[in-house]
C-alpha cells in the first residue's frame, strides 16, 4: 500500500477515485474482512464463533476496548446501561413534535442529534459516559419511534430486564398487561444485533468518522451516521428487500421475469440485497441470517410466503451468468427483513434494527480515531472540470 498523503505532498499528484474503491481512509485494529473468501472477524475473533456463543453487549465492549470483557467488566457495563435508560422528560415531548408518519430513522438521527442538547457542556470529554448513555438510549428513542408511528403510549424501560428483552417489550409491550418474554425472539434478536455491530469502513462509519474528525462530539457524529445508514444502497436496503419481495409477489410477475428486469436494468431496478462492494463472495452474515430465518420463523410458528419467494430468487440468480460474472451474490440485508417481519416490527423499523446493532461500531472507531495520533480532519480532494475563470459582465 501506498501513503498517498506523502506522494501527494512531494509529487502534487491526485488520485481520481469515485467512491473511494481503493482509497484506504485509516489504519484500524477493529475489523478484519477478507472479500475474496468471504471472512468477517471482530478483534480476531471469528463472526460465526460470535454470532453462536456471544452477546451483543460483550461484542459491543470487544470492539470498542479491543478485548472480551471479563465477567466482572461485562456485570458493571450493563449495569451501567441499565441505569442510563431513561430519556429526559422533555425529551420524551420532543417527539409529539413529529409527524406520526415520520420515517423511524429520521425520528432515530434527530432525537439523537438532540441528546447532545441534554449532555453536551456537562461532559464534553466523558466519552466513555456517552457510549454507555447512547448505548441505553437508543434502543427507547427507536421504541418510541416504532410506537409514535402506532399512536401507542411509551413505557419506561423495565431496567430489571437484559438489553434485548427490555427493548422487545418497550415496542410490544403494552400499559395493560405484563409482557411475555420470548427466549426464541430474544435470542435472534441478540444474533442479528451482533451481527451488525460492525463492518469496518462501510459508508455510514466513514461518515461518523468524517464528522467526528472536525472535533464534532459523539452524539452529532453518530447521528449523522444514522442519516448515512438510511439509504437503500446501505441499511435501507432491508426495508427495500422487503417491497421488493411483496411487490413479486403481488404483482404476480415471477421470480424470473423480475430478474430478467433487472439484468436488463429496467428503471434502474436492481435485486436488493445483492452485491457488496467488499464482499466477492457469499456474506458471511447472510450464510448465518439464512440459516436462522428457517429456524426463528418456525420457533415463532410465522410460515411466511416471502422467505419462499427470496430462496428462489437467490437460486435463480446464482446460477445466473449475469450475477456470476459480476461476483454478485446475498449480503446481510437480504434475509434480515423477513425475520424482522416474523418479530412482528414494521418494514420500516428495520434499518432501525440496524442502527442499534451498528451502534457499537460506530462508537468504537470514533473511539479509535481520537486515540490515533495520525489522525485528520477528512477532506478529500477534488479534480475541477468546471469552468475557467470567466469575467462577470461589467466588471
Ligand atoms: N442488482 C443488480 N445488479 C447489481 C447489483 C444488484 N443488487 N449490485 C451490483 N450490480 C451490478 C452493477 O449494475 C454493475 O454492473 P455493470 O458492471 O454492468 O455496470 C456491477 O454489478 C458492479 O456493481 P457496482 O454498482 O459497481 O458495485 P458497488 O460496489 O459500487 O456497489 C452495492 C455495491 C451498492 C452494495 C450494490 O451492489 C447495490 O446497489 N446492491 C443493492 C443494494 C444493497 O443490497 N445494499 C446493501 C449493501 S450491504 C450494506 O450496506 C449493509
Amino acid at each position: 500500500s501506498i501513503d498517498l498523503s506523502t506522494l501527494t505532498r512531494q509529487t502534487g499528484l491526485t488520485a481520481l477515485d469515485y467512491g473511494f474503491v481503493n482509497t484506504a481512509s485509516t489504519q484500524s485494529e477493529i475489523t478484519y474482512i477478507d472479500g475474496n473468501q468471504g471472512i468477517l472477524r471482530y478483534r480476531g475473533y471469528p463472526i460465526e464463533q460470535l454470532a453462536e456463543h456471544s452477546t451483543y453487549l460483550e461484542v459491543a465492549w470487544l470492539l470498542i476496548y479491543g478485548t472480551l470483557p471479563t465477567a466482572d467488566q461485562l456485570g458493571e457495563f450493563d449495569e451501567k446501561i441499565r441505569r442510563h435508560t431513561l430519556l429526559h422528560e422533555d425529551l420524551k415531548r420532543f417527539f409529539s413534535a413529529l409527524p406520526h408518519t415520520a420515517h423511524p430513522m429520521s425520528v432515530l438521527s434527530s432525537a439523537v442529534s438532540a441528546l447532545s442538547t441534554y449532555y453536551e457542556g456537562q461532559d464534553p470529554d466523558d466519552v466513555e459516559l456517552t457510549m454507555i448513555r447512547l448505548l441505553a438510549k437508543l434502543p427507547v428513542i427507536a421504541a418510541y419511534a416504532h410506537k409514535k408511528s402506532l399512536g401507542q403510549a411509551f413505557l419506561y424501560p423495565d431496567n430489571s430486564l437484559s438489553f434485548v428483552d427490555n427493548f422487545l417489550r418497550l415496542n410490544f409491550g403494552n400499559m395493560a398487561e405484563p409482557y411475555e418474554i420470548d427466549p426464541t425472539l430474544s435470542k435472534a434478536l441478540d444474533r442479528l444485533l451482533i451481527l451488525h455491530e460492525d463492518h469496518e469502513q462501510n459508508a455510514s462509519t466513514s461518515t461518523v468518522r468524517l464528522v467526528g474528525s472536525t472535533g464534532a462530539n459523539l452524539y452529532s457524529s453518530i447521528s449523522a451516521g444514522i442519516q448515512a445508514l438510511s439509504g437503500p444502497l446501505h441499511g435501507g436496503a432491508n426495508e427495500a428487500v422487503l417491497q421488493m419481495l411483496a411487490q413479486i409477489r403481488d404483482s404476480g410477475e415471477g421470480v424470473g421475469k423480475f430478474v430478467e428486469r433487472v439484468k436488463r436494468k429496467e428503471d434502474g431496478v436492481k435485486l436488493m440485497g445483492f452485491g457488496h462492494r467488499v464482499y466477492k463472495n457469499y456474506d458471511p452474515r447472510a450464510t448465518i441470517v439464512k440459516q436462522s430465518a428457517d429456524e426463528v420463523l418456525a420457533g415463532l410458528g410465522v410460515a411466511d410466503p416471502l422467505l419462499d419467494i427470496a430462496k428462489e430468487l437467490e437460486q435463480f440468480a446464482l446460477q445466473d451468468d449475469y450475477f456470476k460474472e459480476r461476483r454478485l451474490y446475498p449480503n446481510v440485508d437480504f434475509y434480515t427483513g423477513v425475520i424482522y417481519k416474523a418479530m412482528g416490527f414494521p418494514t420500516r423499523m428495520f434499518t432501525v434494527l440496524f442502527a442499534i446493532g451498528r451502534l457499537p461500531g460506530w462508537m468504537a472507531h470514533w473511539r479509535e480515531m481520537n486515540l490515533d495520533t495520525q489522525t485528520k480532519i477528512g477532506r478529500p480532494q477534488q479534480l475541477y472540470i468546471g469552468e475557467p475563470e470567466r469575467r462577470y459582465p461589467g466588471a
